[in-house]
């Protein structure tokens, strides 16, 4: 529900009274030089560099929002609850660094882009790890949807246009009830997951469905807040395609589908307009044919290895 006028009012009175008492930049100025000070034997230089960016920045939010006790009480109540919804096959973490767009900024800064690359996007929480191979052409559903069929094709090539041969290409989506397998019992394991590996010329072939849009769990605090924010908790649908090949950095990516509804607002931000896709009726099949470009790897480690393994492909009990 949108925060009422009055209610705005409020708030930016208690915020201009409270800095006609004291400039918040100008409180307490001291404490967040000694916090630094105290971490001068820092185990990384690293380390060191990012805490003092993080207390700052912390410190600066605590002045610029006045915050309370009771405010920051809550803050403290909804990391603990954050916290205890993590499992196995939950983590909470992730779906706050979404929809905050912390790890879309996260692939921004960390990531190459440049002519023949292709653009990255979120990992997201399901991918599952190690996933079957199946041979070119063949389908990644486990069991027959009613939903219309897609054919997705395309090649994976270095930044020159140049095939890659042998790279592995992981893919992974939603069912049409809108749940991937490690969040639905009634599910196959593996179902709409599968890899696959470009040939010769750096072309790869699968079978799929077309997938749907669907909501991020939002069971728990993130959830909460998203509702709390005004916002909605809805993905477009989107085809997840992890690419790995020695020599070149890891791509993490999906495609999206032209005139899905929540192309513009997407619960984790991840849309980028490189990335939506128009399937094509060949054959009387809807067909997708989309090429990827890798970065090479500019230094050992410059891939990118998932952080988080959905369940481990465990899946939920009960
Ligand atoms: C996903 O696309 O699978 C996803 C990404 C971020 C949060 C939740 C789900
Ligand atoms: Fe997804």
């Amino acid at each position: 529900m949108p925060i009422s006028a009055a209610g705005r009012l409020e708030r930016e009175q208690r915020v201009i009274g409270k800095n006609e008492s004291a400039a918040p930049a100008e409180v307490f100025p001291e404490l967040t030089r000694d916090v630094i000070a105290r971490m001068a034997d820092a185990e990384s230089t690293r380390l060191h560099e990012i805490m003092e960016i993080a207390i700052r920045h912390l410190h600066a939010i605590v002045r610029e929002a006045n915050l309370t006790q009771g405010e920051w009480s809550q803050a403290i109540d909804f990391l603990t609850r954050a916290g205890k919804m993590c499992s196995d096959n939950r983590q909470e973490f992730i779906l706050l660094s979404d929809i905050l767009g912390i790890s879309m900024l996260v692939d921004a800064v960390d990531n190459v882009a440049g002519p023949g690359i292709s653009d990255s996007t979120v990992l997201g929480p399901f991918y599952a790890g190690p996933q079957r191979e199946l041979a070119q052409g063949e389908s990644i559903l486990l069991r027959g949807e009613a939903s219309e069929p897609l054919e997705m094709s395309g090649r994976i090539t270095d930044p020159e246009g140049k095939p890659i041969a042998g790279a592995l290409i992981e893919v992974w989506q939603t069912a049409p009830n809108q749940l991937y397998d490690v969040q639905d019992t009634d599910q196959p394991q593996g179902h709409l997951r599968a890899s696959f590996r470009s040939d010769g010329a750096g072309a790869y072939r699968f079978r799929t469905i077309i997938p749907v849009s669907y909501p991020i769990p939002d069971d728990g605090p993130a959830g909460q807040l998203l509702k709390a924010m005004g916002r909605h908790p809805f993905r477009p649908a989107h085809v997840h395609f992890m690419i790995s090949a020695p020599g070149f950095r890891t791509l993490v990516t999906h495609l999206f589908f032209e005139g899905d509804e929540f192309l513009g607002s997407d619960a984790v931000f991840g849309v980028k307009p490189s990335l939506i896709v128009r399937p094509e009726l060949r054959g009387g099949i809807n067909t997708v044919e989309h090429d990827f470009g890798l970065a090479r790897e500019t230094h050992a480690g410059s891939t990118r290895p998932p952080g988080f393994v959905a369940a481990n492909n465990k899946r939920p009990s009960g």
